[in-house]
């Protein structure tokens, strides 16, 4: 369906025009004056949200055309708000351009057919670039940013994928992911930035700001997810229950979301879990006191796939539909992504109000907000794009970028004997491992479908073998062994062998993995390359730490996360030294299965077995680079704060090296005494500087009170959070300053 439509004019401000139909007024004005025009069923069907399938071919799941019958139900019948393309749900043809006119198209049926012209919002997951597009550039999954410690990377990604976005005619993007990934088991620990609320919320609110700022064919709200504790589930496995302290929950877990909204997310998602006994889609505390009443939160928050319904058909803390809808919408829901049925939830809600279980006046608040994120998305005035534009604006767009992003991901673990990088008088190179010259799984899961590329699907990328054959020299043979037998035989008379190891691409639940190591003929390919004597350089292509075995020693060891299409650049580039390596681990690598979840701010224990304390092959921020740098000391501008104050500081530190290099510069507090047990050390500040060979700088810093405050108090956690008084030691490198906090 081809819809190429101008935008809809902007109405000027005179007597006789409804507020709401005034370009320049408040979205909150207008969203008030148009509310008072709606009808309840018309009200209700603002907070539904659709998956795009009920709309296409079938109208279940074949996906295809639009299909008017179907929309005329969803879209005109119950006046559903929202569509969604979720993991995957592409047009008949998956092009920038025919996804900017299926867009259109729903857009033009929803303003032509609803009595008040009322756009829909489109949410889609944009999660590493507009990865659901054939042909679009894949960024590295938000592990791999983790590892950057880049916050301007990070809203310059988000920023080129928010334009992509926009560029296709979609309004939302449910990203970031501001979780925290803990436990390796767990199948979305990639989909997080780190195990560190700082690092993570600092990243996740630099996502919000460069998809809320991108100036793109549309604006783009974000979605700050899976609020909250979602990466907690108790046996690691996707949305199994979490159950967390108070103290946990308000110190560790909270800060993360609270730092992404203050950045200015419009919508939140809510998790699909629940925690300490609540769903967090039926919790009350979570989606109203927290995120309303302690927050100040402003904005939509939407709930997650069939959340609503699994209150009654899985938690079965609901007997009926309206039931779970009460619950849900009371609690602070404010649209539910109830992707099936629009008539069941317009029923179920209308049902709700007529019991009494839900009032209008908590409807007109979630309809409310609805209509102010449309006006202030502009779609009153701009519900369309130009296909025409869409493909030029999208394929193969911001390669570069990509390849930044993915270069400065890596973290390089082990150079033993300056083995990288390669000499570019190398005679022969070979290159080993299943995941060498994989794009599918070089890209990861959220990549044209759900669970990753579908088989048959082949999307433009560089694998590293590819990087590799470019990158080297005219005089080196780059040589690839499809077989174990095969790299062995080449590696005689080779120079080096590069062995690609890593795991394969999902989501969710489906890559949920509870002995999250390399397979056993991976850990087999790597011990016989090892046997030839000759150097083994491993690279790591996966979403989360794997338990390495025999590969744990190789002369070197890269971790490329999932870079993306621009991957196998990025890790020649490093393996060349073209590119000096300044990633840092953004999480903790186990040293062997067991012990998740594993990360570096584990509470002191009195338990006495060796792995019992904070057993990591790699710790939290290990990574290494082709310089060396000194961290020459840290002073705090005041030796004493008031309890509340920030604390002021610099670091000084300097490349001594002969290569210049990007450093990353945190900074950690540790307590000698502390009224709860706290971490024997603890991120409070962190930033990322250039230093040419020989190059000294003093970095100045600044530690929020937020970041240290804690939860006083006994195991309940009670306490209102604050920071306690005494004696911190700030850390940087190995060089201390002492601050009294009275
Ligand atoms: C999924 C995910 C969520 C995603 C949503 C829409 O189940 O939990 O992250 O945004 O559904 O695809």
């Amino acid at each position: 369906m081809t819809a190429c439509v101008a935008s809809v004019a902007a109405v000027p401000a005179s007597a006789d025009v409804p507020l709401y139909k005034r370009a320049g007024a408040p979205a909150e004005q207008r969203a008030e004056d148009l509310l008072k025009r709606m009808t309840l069923h018309e009200k209700i069907g603002q907070m539904g949200q659709v998956a795009v399938t009920r709309i296409q071919g079938d109208c279940e799941w074949s996906g295809g055309a639009l299909n008017e019958t179907c929309m005329k139900t969803v879209l005109g019948d119950y006046a559903a708000g929202s569509i969604l393309s979720g993991g995957g749900m592409p047009p008949a043809s998956n092009t920038p351009k025919a996804w900017a006119e299926l867009v259109n198209a729903v857009q033009k049926y929803a303003v032509e057919n609803s009595r008040l012209h009322i756009p829909v919002l489109y949410g889609v997951d944009a999660v590493h670039g507009h990865n659901n597009v054939l042909g679009a550039t894949v960024f590295p999954h938000q592990i791999g940013m983790g590892a950057t410690w880049d916050p301007g990377t990070v809203e310059d990604s988000a920023a080129a994928t928010a334009r992509a976005v926009a560029a296709t005619g979609i309004d939302w993007n449910f990203s970031p992911v501001a979780d925290l990934s803990r436990d390796q088991r767990w199948g979305r620990y990639y989909e997080t930035y780190s195990e560190d609320p700082l690092l993570a919320g600092t990243l996740a609110a630099s996502t919000v700001k460069g998809t809320e700022q991108a100036n793109g064919a549309k604006e783009v709200a974000a979605s700050v997810k899976h609020f909250a504790g979602y990466s907690e589930p108790f046996n690691g496995h996707d949305r199994a229950p979490a159950d967390v302290s108070m103290r946990y929950l308000q110190d560790t877990l909270l800060p993360p979301y609270k730092q992404a909204i203050q950045a200015g997310a419009k919508t939140v998602m809510v998790n699909s879990g629940a925690v300490n006994g609540v769903p967090a889609t039926a919790s009350t505390y979570l989606l109203t006191k927290v995120l309303r009443d302690q927050w100040g939160f402003k904005g939509v928050a939407v709930s997650d796939w069939e959340d609503v319904r699994a209150l009654q058909t899985r938690y079965k803390i609901a007997a009926d539909y309206p039931e779970a809808i009460a619950l849900a919408v009371n609690a602070g829901v404010d649209m539910a992504m109830e992707p099936y049925f629009a008539k069941d939830w317009s029923e179920g809600l209308k049902a709700a109000v007529d019991r009494g279980l839900v009032s209008e006046r908590r409807i007109n608040q979630s309809v409310k907000r609805i209509l102010a994120l449309k006006f202030e998305l502009g779609l009153f005035e701009n519900p369309y794009v130009d296909p025409a534009k869409a493909d030029a604006a999208v394929l193969g767009t911001d390669k570069d970028l990509a390849r930044k992003a993915a270069t400065e991901s890596q973290v390089l673990l082990r150079n033993e004997g300056g083995t990288l990088p390669l000499s570019a008088s190398a005679k022969k190179i070979v290159v080993a491992g299943s995941y060498a010259d994989d794009i599918n799984n070089q890209v990861g899961g959220w990549t044209i479908g759900w669970q990753g590329v579908p088989a048959g699907v082949k999307i433009p990328g560089t694998t590293v073998l590819k990087g590799i054959q470019e990158a080297a020299g005219a005089g080196t043979q780059v040589v690839h062994a499809k077989t174990a037998d095969e790299a062995v035989a080449q590696a005689a008379d080779a120079d080096v062998t590069v062995v690609v190891v890593g795991e394969k691409a999902g989501a969710e639940g489906p890559a949920d993995n509870p002995r999250p190591e390399l397979t056993a003929d991976q850990q087999a390919l790597v011990k016989s390359l090892k046997q030839t004597g000759k150097p083994v350089v491993t690279v790591v292509l996966a979403g989360r730490p794997l338990v390495l075995g025999d590969a744990a020693d190789t002369q070197a060891l890269l971790m490329s996360w999932l870079p993306g299409s621009e991957g196998g650049h990025a890790v020649a580039d490093v393996l060349f030294g073209k590119a000096n390596p300044g990633g840092r681990l953004p999480v903790s690598w186990p040293k062997a299965l067991g012990n998740d979840p594993l990360y570096y701010q584990q509470l002191p224990g009195t338990n006495g077995g060796p792995e019992s304390q904070y057993h990591a092959l790699y710790p939290f921020g290990a990574g290494l680079s082709y310089t060396s740098y000194s961290f020459d000391g840290i002073t705090l501008d005041k030796p004493s704060v008031r309890a509340g104050d920030k604390v002021n500081l610099q670091v000084k530190v300097s490349n001594t090296g002969s290569r210049d290099g990007d450093l990353v510069v945190p900074v950690y507090v540790s307590r000698p005494t502390s009224d709860v047990l706290a971490p024997s050390r603890k991120l409070v500040a962190f930033t990322k500087v250039h230093l040419k060979a020989g190059e000294q700088q003093t970095v100045r810093l600044t530690v929020r009170p937020n970041v240290l405050a804690v939860t006083p108090g006994d195991i309940d956690g009670a306490g209102t959070q604050r920071v306690e008084r005494g004696a911190y030691t700030f850390t940087a490198g190995e060089k201390t300053a002492g601050l009294t906090v009275r």
